[in-house]
């Protein structure tokens, strides 16, 4: 069995990721902020790439679309929402398609296509994805953990994440006749550095640093709340919805 991690999705082979099951993590904040949209009642959260790109596919779809977003933590002008996952109430977001295009997580969602699952993974829903992630590990007999990262490199609190994720897939007793690459065994030091504390390891990060800066310390916090959601978001045919 292999757990495979990357730090981003930059220069992931196609090959790496085909047909395997894959977790993706934007835990800062966007995976954080689409499990709470769907936990929320969304229907469906569409990724996009550029901004040009999340106009054209929302002026596409029939549903009841909002477009979401940020650039620089900031939302994107001209769309409704922001990337932020207090802003998505069961008021503003039930029944409504979002589309949406954020810096490095909807990039890395995007680059999970050919993944098979694609579960989308971040704090707020961590043992229900780990469930979801065991299972098809087990089918698969490989996983992939994969991390937006942050401005296309490493990012703290999405590698610690991958490292929840990893610690929580081995099986017991198995750690020594797994594979694991070289991201995965330094994601799982990190595990060892932070142990269970959400908090620490993602306050410890840039990200938090600067989303805290710009007046986001709220998102901070709602991103290290652990298992508040036993939902499990999954990317597949352009759209992530809960199955
Ligand atoms: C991203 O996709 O780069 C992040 O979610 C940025 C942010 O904090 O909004």
């Amino acid at each position: 069995m292999r757990i495979s991690v990357h730090f981003t999705p930059l220069g992931v082979p196609d090959a790496d990721i085909g047909g395997k099951p894959v977790v993706v993590v934007d835990i800062l904040r966007a995976t954080t902020t689409i499990v709470a949209a769907l936990a929320n009642g969304a229907r469906a959260v569409v990724p996009a790439g550029a901004t040009d790109e999340a106009i054209r596919i929302a002026q596409n779809l029939k549903d009841d679309v909002l477009l979401a977003g940020e650039r620089k933590g900031e939302r994107i002008s001209g769309f409704a929402l922001g990337n932020s996952p207090l802003e998505m109430t069961r008021e503003t977001v039930a029944g409504k398609t979002l589309v949406m295009s954020t810096t490095n997580g909807t990039l890395a969602i995007q680059a999970a296509a050919s993944g098979n699952p694609v579960f989308i993974g971040s704090a707020t829903n961590f043992s229900a994805a780990v469930e979801r992630a065991r299972d098809a590990f087990a089918a698969a007999g490989e996983i992939v953990v994969l991390c937006a990262g942050r401005e296309r490199g490493f990012a703290l609190e999405d590698a610690y994440a991958a490292g929840r994720f990893a610690h929580a897939l081995i099986p017991e007793g198995m750690r020594r006749r797994l594979q694991l690459n070289d991201a995965a065994v330094a994601a799982l030091e990190l595990v060892k550095r932070y142990g269970e504390r959400w908090k620490r390891a993602i306050s410890a990060s840039a990200a938090a640093r600067e989303l805290g800066a710009k007046g986001f310390k709220e998102d901070v916090r709602a991103a290290t709340a652990s298992d508040c959601y036993d939902l499990v978001p999954v990317y597949a045919n352009r759209q992530v919805t809960v199955r």
